[in-house]
């Protein structure tokens, strides 16, 4: 049978879509090949082992991720390629404190980061973070990688995907998302057919370089409407951003990392305080015992976390009980 122009047409384009198809992972992503080639690349695990986010190895006892990944896991996992095989080798090292970032909006998704502090040290090559010299100007060729789903409500992959997307204009985005949803703590990447997914937050957004040593992470997998949405372009958390956080927690700090001064706090005293590296929210003073923020006495009067709240408490805490004994 003679091909007519119509059946080359059909056919052209039905094996241009099985093409597609074949390359439809993390969005529009392929394997990473060889395995391995991230080695900085972190699966965040439940208490039965499920991967449920990513992360990304920044220093031998510290893994990078976000924020709103926080509570559910208990381990990572570092040097995995397939999750299906359980022959892998890998290191499995127990998390011992996730720190948040004390200004994470689980609302607005602003300053969606966390570190996770591991019980021992892995041996993998951790990756390089940008601290600002980094070009994340609009165009850039920009590479996401992650476990997620291959589409928005789709399933997620047991190997490792990888997907290379341009950076977006936070002006752009922001006159996608709207205005206000995106802030400097924020960058934005799309490319035609291609993004990250639910499952990939938390995994680097790197700059590639020539190995694993010489990438830089320019983003944490955060937020978007759908994924490859042509209209929506996938939100990240701007890791240059947040130098001074990342700085501080790997330096051994938790609860006085993450201080933004003013505004920081939730009233005055939150903003007063934070000028003095106090912050409201943070793991040592938490929800639960002395310099509590939420549930207590001392938040009566309003005072969060940190040792200068905890004695004004005291002293409240007094002037209180004296006046309560005076009314009996
Ligand atoms: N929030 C998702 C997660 O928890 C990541 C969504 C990324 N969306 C996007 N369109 N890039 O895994």
């Amino acid at each position: 049978m003679k091909l007519s122009f119509t059946n080359f047409l059909i056919l052209s384009a039905s094996c241009i879509a099985s093409i597609a198809n074949a390359q439809d992972k993390i969005v529009g992503g392929t394997e990473v090949n060889p395995p391995g080639r991230y080695e900085y690349q972190a699966a965040l695990v439940d208490g039965s082992g499920s991967q449920f986010c990513g992360g990304s190895l920044i220093a031998p006892g510290y893994v990078l991720s976000a924020a709103h990944c926080a509570g559910i896991g208990s381990a990572v996992q570092i040097g995995r390629h397939d999750l299906s095989d359980s022959s892998e080798d890998f290191e499995n090292i127990n998390v011992v404190t996730e720190i948040t970032h004390p200004d994470y909006n689980d609302s607005t998704l602003e300053n969606d980061i966390m570190i996770l502090k591991l019980e021992s040290d892995s041996s993998a090559q951790p990756v390089e973070y940008d601290t600002g010299s980094a070009d994340t100007s609009a165009g850039e060729d920009v590479t996401v990688m992650g476990w997620g789903t291959t589409q928005s409500g789709g399933s997620s992959s047991d190997v490792l995907l990888e997907v290379e997307v341009d950076i977006v204009s936070n002006s752009d985005c922001e006159s996608d998302y709207g205005s206000g949803a995106i802030t400097d703590v924020m960058m934005c990447a799309a490319r035609d057919g291609k993004d990250s997914c639910q499952g990939d937050s938390g995994g680097p957004l790197v700059i590639v370089g020539s190995d694993a040593a010489t990438d830089v992470q320019v983003g944490i997998v955060s937020w978007g409407n759908g994924c490859a949405d042509p209209s929506f372009p996938g939100v990240y958390a701007r890791v240059s951003e947040f130098t001074d956080f990342i700085e501080c927690v790997l330096s051994g700090g938790t609860d006085e990392c993450g201080n933004t001064g003013l505004g920081g706090g939730d009233d005055w005293w939150g903003d007063w305080d934070d000028n003095w590296g106090w912050n409201d929210d943070n793991a040592t003073w938490g929800d639960d015992s002395w310099g509590n923020n939420t549930d207590d006495w001392d938040d009566d009067y309003g005072f969060g976390g940190g040792i200068i709240d905890v004695i004004i408490d005291l002293i409240y805490a007094i002037i209180e009980l004296l006046s309560s004994l005076s009314r009996k």
